[in-house]
């Protein structure tokens, strides 16, 4: 069994040999914010839910490798152009793509980053129409995720309701599409019958809505040092998160008036965001949310009990989720 930081350090060593190749070297213009993203940090996540999910059903995960790069590839291509979209200027503790260069590049190395993954994709040998498959449905589908995540950010909460219910269905499109395609890709390449690789699926699914969930929180009540984010960006941003929408479910109608008139601007100062910090914790949003995000776990936890191979072999899995259940990071 391997520890999270093996997987990550693994899969850094994979994709810096791929990335340091001469034909990603010129012009510097392009490739430099592609390596930049690429090479400074992030969990890895994703890559290693494909090891980890091959592994349940073969003795040896290389030949998932170009998948989980595919993988991890595309979701560093979402970070690029979701940070110009969320006006975001930190993420992994430096400084995104579109300032350290501008958005035009953000833009077009965005772009760059998502071929390499499907460069890295090429490499593949087993399973390649259904892979390719899963892959491009789950793009679109983040695609959709993001759609929806500007629409609700745009929807003024005086006068749209925005449900709990459409919150899920965004953050699934946005983030736990990406990590169930990921545990079921795993699942192919090891082969897998349709009912385990299903079950992964619906693990990985609830799993994501789990870890957005978290995302939002911890936006919130995080701490940069180890988030690495800026804190409050999505009240800075209008953002309709859960801590938001459970806020309007439970504040007193006067609390929520004055809720909604601090949702109905754009371009918040510090002293707005600290009204609204003020009305979340009267609210106990932090609370209620990590509730749900419990609720999502348990869900998750039961969908991988359900995988019809030996409990030690779930041993990994499990562990991980349980690192990703404290997650301050
Ligand atoms: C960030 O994903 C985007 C979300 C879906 C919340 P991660 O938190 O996995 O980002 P990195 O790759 O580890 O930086
Ligand atoms: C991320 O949602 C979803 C995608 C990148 C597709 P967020 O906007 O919450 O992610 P962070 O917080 O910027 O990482
Ligand atoms: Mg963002
Ligand atoms: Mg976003
Ligand atoms: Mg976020």
């Amino acid at each position: 069994m391997k520890s999270l930081e093996a997987y990550q350090s693994f899969i850094n060593t994979e994709l810096l040999t791929r990335i340091n190749s001469e034909q990603y070297q010129e012009p510097k213009g392009l490739y430099e914010p592609c390596a930049y993203i690429l090479k400074n940090g992030g969990k890895r996540v994703r890559a290693s839910l494909v090891l980890m999910a091959a592994k349940l059903f073969c003795d040896n995960f290389h030949k998932a490798i170009p998948i989980a790069l595919a993988f991890e590839t595309f979701h560093n291509f979402t970070l690029i152009h979701d940070d110009i979209m969320d006006d975001a200027f930190i993420r992994r503790g430096q400084d995104t793509v579109h300032v350290k260069w501008d958005t035009n590049t953000a833009i077009l190395s965005g772009d760059a980053v998502m071929i390499l993954a499907y460069r890295f994709f090429e490499e593949a040998t087993d399973f390649v129409p259904q892979l390719f498959h899963l892959l491009n449905d789950t793009a679109l589908k983040v695609c959709e995720g993001q759609q929806y995540d500007v629409e609700l950010e745009k929807a003024d909460l005086l006068h749209a309701q925005v449900t709990e219910d459409m919150y899920i269905k965004m953050i699934e499109l946005k983030t736990s599409v990406l990590i169930a395609a990921c545990l079921k890709a795993g699942a192919i390449i090891g082969g897998a019958s349709a009912t385990d690789a299903d079950n992964l699926y619906e693990f990985g699914r609830n799993l994501g809505i789990a870890f957005q969930l978290q995302d939002d929180v911890l936006d919130t009540y995080g701490d940069v040092e180890t988030f690495g984010k800026k804190i409050g960006g999505d009240v800075y941003e209008n953002k309709k998160t859960i801590l938001v929408i459970k806020a309007l479910n439970h504040l007193s109608e006067s609390d929520k008036q004055e809720l909604l008139q601090l949702y109905s601007h754009n371009n918040k100062e510090k002293d707005t965001f600290d009204k609204v910090l003020a009305l979340f914790a009267k609210a106990q949003v932090e609370s209620r949310a990590n509730e749900m995000v419990a609720y999502y776990f348990a869900q998750a936890e039961a969908y991988l009990h359900k995988v019809l191979v030996e409990n030690n072999l779930k041993t990994e899995l499990f562990l991980f989720m349980e690192d990703l259940k404290k997650r301050n990071y």
